[in-house]
């Protein structure tokens, strides 16, 4: 790592908490670069400088940093499995489901898991809570409004039940889902973690990760979850030799708690 790089990480932690060597470094030092580069700044010091100054400057890189890509229902299939066998698994001999969403963006997973868990429990036996890093993604998520493409993958009755057409292409979720999930900024690399979880969905954020900062995830996601409890992953985050967290396979990106 160079020293320019080097220190700018270590200014950024300053600055934010944030620990960017945990992440892996060709990709995020390429995405900001990038970004430095196209706001005319040639060094990360200078660039750093300037965001001292300029919050917008600094909200829009932390915004680069973050990758807020998300989607209802994203990789259907799986959350048809997790309808089917998961949710069947978990509500044996039990009527409460606490679910974390962990690194939820701005809010489409969270509440795909409420429509999702409503179809077979009432909402005051819901309780899920869904965290991000990045506080600007939580605002949206609170707002619960979404342009059409978000949609695409939700089934069209859930669509209808749970949407209300708003203008300009944008559907706003129901109160309904909404009062079942309670957002909060939480950093995976730093803060404490929810405890006693049925349910754990982390998707399409370790993936950023360095190897030793994912193992750690992992240790702490296996000590949240009850026995038995099952933790969700991204389609391209299946996890080699999960006994080594205290975790069995279930099925295709799902892990139990063996421990
Ligand atoms: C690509 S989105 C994934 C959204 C959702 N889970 C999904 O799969 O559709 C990645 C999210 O991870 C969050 N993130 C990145 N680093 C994080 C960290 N250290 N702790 C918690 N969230 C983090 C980002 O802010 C971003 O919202």
């Amino acid at each position: 790592m160079n020293d320019d790089y080097g220190n700018f990480v270590k200014q950024f932690k300053r600055k934010t908490g944030i620990d960017l060597l945990l992440y892996k470094e060709a990709q995020m030092k390429r995405r900001l670069t990038s970004l430095r580069d196209k706001r005319g700044y040639t060094s990360f010091s200078s660039y750093f400088e300037d965001f001292q100054k300029n919050s917008s400057l600094f909200y829009e890189l932390l915004d680069r940093m973050t990758i807020n890509v998300s989607e209802f229902y994203r990789n259907r299939k799986r959350w048809e499995i997790l309808e089917k066998k998961v949710l069947t698994h978990l509500m044996k001999g039990q009527t409460r489901l606490k679910v974390w969403s962990a690194a939820c963006s701005t809010g489409e997973e969270p509440y795909t898991l409420a429509m999702i868990l409503q179809k077979h429990l009432p909402a005051r036996q819901i309780e899920i809570v869904a965290t991000d890093i990045d506080r600007n993604a939580l605002k949206r998520a609170e707002m619960g409004v979404y342009p059409e493409s978000a949609l695409k993958e939700l089934p069209a009755e859930m669509k209808k039940k749970h949407f209300t057409y708003e203008d300009n292409q944008m559907y706003k979720i129901s109160d309904n889902i909404k009062k079942c999930v309670t957002f909060k900024q939480h950093n995976l690399l730093a803060d404490q973690y929810e405890k006693k979880c049925d349910l754990i969905v982390c998707r399409n954020v370790l993936i950023y990760f360095t190897e030793p900062a994912k193992k750690y995830v992992y240790h702490r996601f296996n000590e949240s979850l009850k026995r038995e409890g099952v933790f969700f992953v991204g389609s391209t985050e299946q996890i080699f030799s999960p006994d080594q967290y205290n975790f069995e396979f279930f099925d295709t990106f799902f892990y139990k708690k063996v421990i």
